[in-house]
């Protein structure tokens, strides 16, 4: 039954008003239409409320009843697509509570008791956002789980490994593949960091004091599975940081595929030749017939601009904020929830663009032999034969520079004309002059040595099982 003597006005706070917003702000201020996404967990977040209610006795346990039957009729209707959103209730929390009102009758009108949109928002985004992360975290394991498998096949496969873009000494395609594991392991910890912080609880802040009503704001922590309650209301209804720590989080995440995506696309140019993408992450020219375009890469690359720009656009949102609530929070959502798809729809399609690279080991070696890229190691020889590091650089340079202008390789040269540099060379120099030798040398933790790269795999695995 509806008590007529408070009867329904059109908004749940026109009674104030003495005239109707015109359609341009209505549309200007409401947030149904992005909001509508966290509606279940507006319905969990008002079910905890209710629930913590009634056990209060602040609202009589028929009330509760009517409450959980009505969210049960909403949740299908939501699910089935046939829920009516209407702009006239401007938020997907007022779209339901006037839903529930229409089903259930006053008990729809007693869920609001104790409690604002302003933390129930703040409760729904959090909810949202956890579900979010747990998400990219179980994506970046299965992008992880891939890019080991790969560095595992290629544990011995020379590459030039480049500073400046330059040739510079050899190491392993397995090497170079982890260190985006090790990327990616940090961004993950990220993660698991913002999730903490995310996942506390702003409901019993009602509007932005805290509320006169015996409230347990405990028992809807746990019913939620919170991990603590945000120990200040004025903090908890107004500030957004853990979505900018969200945000910031992404675009690291983003920026370490965006490297990736460049060394891919890189690699992929027919100049450089070190792999091929499967033909599905690629497209056509409509005009130049031999064309092959990495796509995927480049839009992870352009897509990274656009979730640096999310991040951007929420700091800035926070900054001029006096406490507590102000409606600028409203445009929170649609940075974050597009951060939230960019990152998950980026990695999914990275775990499996991964798979699908080629790998061509004999133009990775090829360009090996163009860069010198074993200078460093003839240096290093000569030092272990007592030659200060300095005069062996020196003496090398100049070896260099003879091998340039006859267009070879230091390896190209005779035992002869390596003494002319240095009367420390002996035979043995060609040992440290090979790809195989050079990365063999590198034996330490974190070094490109195979063995050494099998290991970080190895450990890369127990972490990740
Ligand atoms: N739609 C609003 C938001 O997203 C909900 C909170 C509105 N609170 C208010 N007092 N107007 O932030």
């Amino acid at each position: 039954m509806t008590d007529t003597s408070t009867s329904s006005p059109d908004k749940a706070w026109s009674g104030r008003f003495s005239e109707p917003v015109s359609d341009l702000v209505k549309r200007y201020t409401a947030s149904v239409f992005f909001d509508q996404r966290m509606a279940m967990q507006d319905i969990r977040g008002s079910l905890a409320h209710a629930k913590m209610l009634a056990r209060q006795g602040i609202i009589d346990k028929s009330d509760l009843a009517d409450i959980e039957r009505g969210m049960a009729l909403i949740m299908q209707e939501i699910e089935r697509g046939e829920f009516i959103w209407s702009l006239d209730d401007e938020d997907v929390h007022l779209n339901i509570e006037k839903r529930l009102t229409a089903l259930v009758g006053d008990a729809g009108k007693r869920m609001h008791t104790g409690r604002s949109r302003n933390d129930q928002v703040a409760t729904d985004i959090r909810l949202w956002l956890r579900d979010a992360i747990d998400q990219i975290l179980a994506l970046i394991r299965s992008f992880q789980a891939n890019l080991l498998d790969i560095a595992e096949q290629h544990a011995d496969t020379p590459l030039p490994g480049f500073t400046h873009l330059q040739v510079a000494q050899p190491v392993t395609f397995g090497h170079h593949l982890m260190a985006y594991y090790e990327m990616t392991r940090r961004d993950a910890e990220r993660f698991i960091d913002v999730r903490r912080r995310v996942n506390r609880l702003p409901l019993g802040s009602a509007a932005l004091a805290g509320t006169s009503f015996p409230i347990d704001r405990e028992f809807v922590a746990r019913e939620l599975g919170f991990d603590e309650v945000c120990a200040n209301s004025l903090d908890a209804v107004s500030d957004r940081d853990f979505a900018i720590e969200f945000c910031a989080a992404s675009s690291l995440l983003m920026m370490h595929l965006s490297r990736l995506s460049e060394e891919l696309i890189m690699w992929m140019s027919p100049r450089v030749g070190f792999i091929d993408l499967a033909d599905r992450f690629c497209t056509g020219s409509s005009i130049m017939p031999q064309k092959k375009n990495p796509d995927v890469p480049e839009l992870v690359r352009g897509k990274t601009g656009r979730v640096n720009g999310s991040l951007i656009a929420l700091l800035t949102l926070m900054k001029g904020q006096p406490l507590a609530y102000n409606k600028d929070n409203q445009e929170d959502k649609e940075p974050l929830f597009d951060t939230a798809d960019t990152v998950i729809d980026t990695l999914r399609i990275y775990a499996d663009m991964i798979t699908g690279i080629r790998i061509k080991a004999d133009a990775m070696r090829a360009a090996l032999t163009q860069g010198y890229a074993t200078a460093t190691d003839l240096a290093d020889y000569l030092v272990k034969k007592g030659l200060p590091f300095r005069d062996a650089h020196e003496v090398v340079a100049l070896a260099v520079r003879a091998a340039e202008s006859s267009g070879r390789d230091l390896p190209d040269f005779s035992l002869v004309e390596l003494q002319v540099y240095s009367s420390l060379i002996g035979e043995d120099v060609f040992q440290v002059l090979t790809v195989e030798g050079s990365l063999a040398s590198r034996k330490h933790i974190g070094g490109t040595a195979p063995e050494q790269v099998r290991q970080a795999i190895a450990q890369a695995r127990k972490t990740l099982s």
